[in-house]
Order: C-alpha cells, then structure tokens, then sequence
C-alpha cells in the first residue's frame, strides 16, 4: 500500500495527555474581553501560520490545498471573534505573547524532515489544546449565542487537531508518527500544567 493511500485509511488520533484545570474557566469569565482579544489574535496567527506552512513547503503537494481550507476556515473564525469585539466596542491588540506556542516550538528538532513532522504535530496538538478549551468556555458560558460560537469553534478545532498528524502518513511511517506524537503530547501536557493562567485560550 503506498503512502497516500495509507493517508486515506488509517485515522491517527491527537489525544491530549493532560485535561485542562477544571478552575483555569474561572479566570477567562472573570476577564472574557480580554480573552476575546487574546482569541482573536490567535485566530489571526492560526491564518498567518497555515500560510506560512504553505510557502515553507511548498514542495509537500497533498498538503496545500488543507492549508488553504485552514487558512480560509482560521480567517472566518477571526471575523467572527472580531465582529464580538466590535459589538463590546474592544480594539484588537498588536501582539500578544504566547508562552504556550514558543514553548512547544522549542521542541522542534532541526534537519528538514525531523522539523516538518515536529511542526505539523505540534499543529495539532495546538489546535487540539485550543479544541478541548472552546469546549469548557461553551460549557461554562451562560449567554446561549456566545455558547453555539464556542461550541462551533470546538468542533472545527476539534477537525484541525486530527488534520495535520493524517497528513503526516504521506510523508512517514505510521509508527514514526505516532511515537513522535506522542512524545510532544506528554511535552505539551508538562507545559500545559506549569503555564500560569492568564485570560487567554493558551
Ligand atoms: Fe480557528
Ligand atoms: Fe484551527
């Protein structure tokens, strides 16, 4: 069976070594406009960053046309978080520093194929973190429309976290993944639990 064919029938699923706090909810209500323009300016990145994957490698051809659906798909997500803004009146900031990404990045090794798949995984784990957090904000919120957006935002993260390490089956071996996998995910789920908490989704 070749690679791409392998891509199409085995599922390699992102699942999180840690859950969050149950009490890390508490300080995003207590804060939820500043969380909104932390949102937003992950969403803004999350585009930035599928396009960016695009122009690195832009020899890994099955994965383009996914980037640009994620792409397109981050950039609807940031309209919307940004349309909220505008209806509290809350200006988007320059640039908010994001312990968690950099963090995880540091992982990354270097060499060309070592550093693609550490790039993509840590895609993924990232955007299951941020799945698993629109989760709990939808649940603890009481406001029913603010409640559907989140649960809508869990649901297309959810898709993202499981995208990227598929797409890792045309380029390497099943056990190569999921042994790299989940090395990152027991990585992510020390950082995850060290990070101080601040009204933001990381
Ligand atoms: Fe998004
Ligand atoms: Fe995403």
């Amino acid at each position: 069976m070749s690679k791409s064919e392998t891509a199409k029938r085995v599922k390699i699923k992102v699942e999180l070594s840690v859950p969050s706090h149950p009490d890390w909810v508490q300080v995003i209500l207590d804060n939820f406009d500043e969380f909104l323009q932390d949102h937003a300016n992950c969403e803004r990145k999350a585009v930035a960053q599928a396009m960016g994957l695009a122009m690195r490698y832009p020899e890994r051809r099955e994965l383009i046309p996914h980037l640009i659906r994620l792409a397109k798909e981050e950039l609807e997500h940031f309209e919307e978080v940004y349309e909220l803004m505008q209806a509290r009146d809350l200006p988007l900031v320059k640039e908010i520093k994001d312990p968690y990404v950099n963090g995880l990045l540091e992982h990354c090794r270097s060499g060309h194929d070592d550093r693609f798949l550490d790039r993509m995984l840590i895609s993924s784990i990232i955007e299951a973190r941020g799945a698993e957090r629109f989760g709990i904000v939808a649940e603890a919120l009481s406001d029913p429309e603010l409640k559907a957006f989140y649960h809508r935002l869990w649901a297309a993260e959810m898709k993202h976290g499981h995208l990227f390490a598929n797409q890792m089956l045309h380029y390497f071996s099943e056990d190569v993944i999921r042994t790299r996998l989940q090395e990152l995910l027991d990585l992510e789920g020390e950082l995850i639990q060290r990070l101080e908490w601040r009204p933001s989704l990381h």
